[in-house]
């Protein structure tokens, strides 16, 4: 396929420095696309009061792959303060573009993979039987739903009237609320349907089959919040049964699941789950194979896709002469938009490449160095983002 167009979206902040760097990795590995830069952040929020103009709306329905770096979100008031004057005093609210990307598009499937790189100075490591040092290989990959749940939006303070009647009718409300005065309630609903529960599962459960991981774990908190939870895990079960039979389900509450995490990581293939507790489960996955550099995502939607890093624009690190800031992240973001572009060959090129690098321990960003980010990390040994790029694409 030569007349792929891609539709690049830097932001802000380091999401401009990695994003160009990882347009690279793509070039030499044999990637053939047209790119096309979308515009987003906070300039284009500052400038004509919308971080995610129309246009680039546009582009996206059109070309429906975004290569995203990341953006700066700011609190109301400081986002208003920041406008250009003439905007002032129109009523314009700062929302995320990328939040509103997922809902636009309803990307509501998000994959965060967090495998371990062999050789990664950032590698979990616990103490073993005869205090020895084990280091277990991750290899896991988390299914969060990616636009209902406790992020729906569907929130109050001091509810209004038809709201509260309806909490009303609930025994528990009463039980508990009812003496608590209306206005010094806050309610934040957590709202799942079917339709989009039956989607991640089954993209989880896809996913373990094609990629032969031999379990998928519904990582909620059925026991306790039995409607949605309970909904999400009845539903895998019923699935499995029925067309997923040699992929074994288990079940682990979110609590439980993030201590077991540093208890036995490797034991975990395929996790899937609600949208907040997706976000918990694979960040805290990410921490164990080294962190923000290295976290990547893909937003996909029956339409539209758009791949991140997790990380965001990290703006103290972006105005820096050399820039220090780990690309891994982003290159292997759109390692994942070329695995669902079907282009496996180049992406476990790239796979390959990046897993070489840092088993040879001899190229290491700041980060890998435990450092303290801050320009003299440069003397300090660190290979800069475009040095890490380099060696990358050295190898390919
Ligand atoms: P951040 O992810 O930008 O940075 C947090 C810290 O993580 C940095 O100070 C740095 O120490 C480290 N870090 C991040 N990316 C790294 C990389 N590639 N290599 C090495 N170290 C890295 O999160 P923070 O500071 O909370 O937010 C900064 C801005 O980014 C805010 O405006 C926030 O709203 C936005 N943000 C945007 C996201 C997105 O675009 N999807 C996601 C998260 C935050
Ligand atoms: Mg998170």
């Amino acid at each position: 396929m030569n007349n792929r167009t891609i539709v690049t979206l830097p932001g802000d902040g380091i999401g401009k420095i990695v994003l160009t760097e990882t347009l690279r990795v793509l070039t030499h590995a044999g990637f053939n696309a047209n790119y096309v830069e979308g515009d987003i952040g906070w300039e284009f929020w500052r400038r004509e009061g919308n971080p995610l103009p129309d246009r680039t709306i546009k582009l996206l329905e059109e070309y429906k792959i975004g290569l995203f770096g990341a953006i700066t979100s700011k609190p109301k008031d400081e986002a208003l303060a920041e406008l250009a004057p003439e905007l002032m005093n129109k009523g314009l609210i700062y929302s995320s573009p990328i939040v509103g990307l997922r809902q636009y598009f309803n990307l509501d499937i998000c994959i965060r993979p967090c495998h371990t790189y062999s050789g990664n100075p950032l590698n979990f490591i616990r103490r073993g039987i005869d205090e020895n040092v084990e280091e277990p290989e991750i290899d896991v990959v988390i299914f969060r739903q990616n636009t209902e749940g406790l992020y729906g939006g569907v929130e109050w303070s001091n509810p209004p009237d038809m709201v509260y009647k309806g909490l009303l009718t609930h025994p528990k409300f009463v039980q508990n609320f009812s003496h608590v005065p209306k206005e010094e309630l806050s309610v934040s609903t957590r709202i799942f349907s079917k339709k989009a529960t039956e989607r991640i599962l089954r993209a989880a459960f896809n996913y373990a089959r094609k990629n032969c991981y031999k379990s998928v774990t519904v990582c909620e908190k059925p026991n306790v919040i039995r409607e949605t939870s309970g909904m999400m895990y009845a539903m895998a079960r019923d699935l499995q049964k029925n067309e997923y039979k040699e992929i074994e389900i288990w079940n682990t509450n979110i609590d439980a699941q993030m201590m077991w995490l540093t208890k036995n990581p490797e034991n975990y293939g395929v996790i899937v789950a609600g949208n907040m507790f997706g976000d918990i489960v694979s960040d805290g996955f990410a921490g164990l194979i080294g962190g923000l550099g290295f976290a990547s995502s893909a937003n996909i939607g029956k339409e539209v896709a758009i791949f991140e890093p997790t990380h965001g624009s990290a703006p103290k690190y972006a105005g820096y002469k050399i820039p220090i800031v780990n690309p891994i992240a982003m290159v292997e973001s759109a390692c994942l938009m070329l695995d669902h572009l079907e282009e496996n060959t180049i992406s476990a090129k790239i796979r390959r490449s990046v897993a070489s690098v840092i088993n040879e321990k001899k190229i290491k960003t700041y980060d890998m160095m435990h450092l303290h980010g801050a320009p003299d990390v440069i003397d300090k040994g660190a290979a800069s983002t475009t040095e890490m790029v380099n060696a990358i694409i050295e190898r390919l």
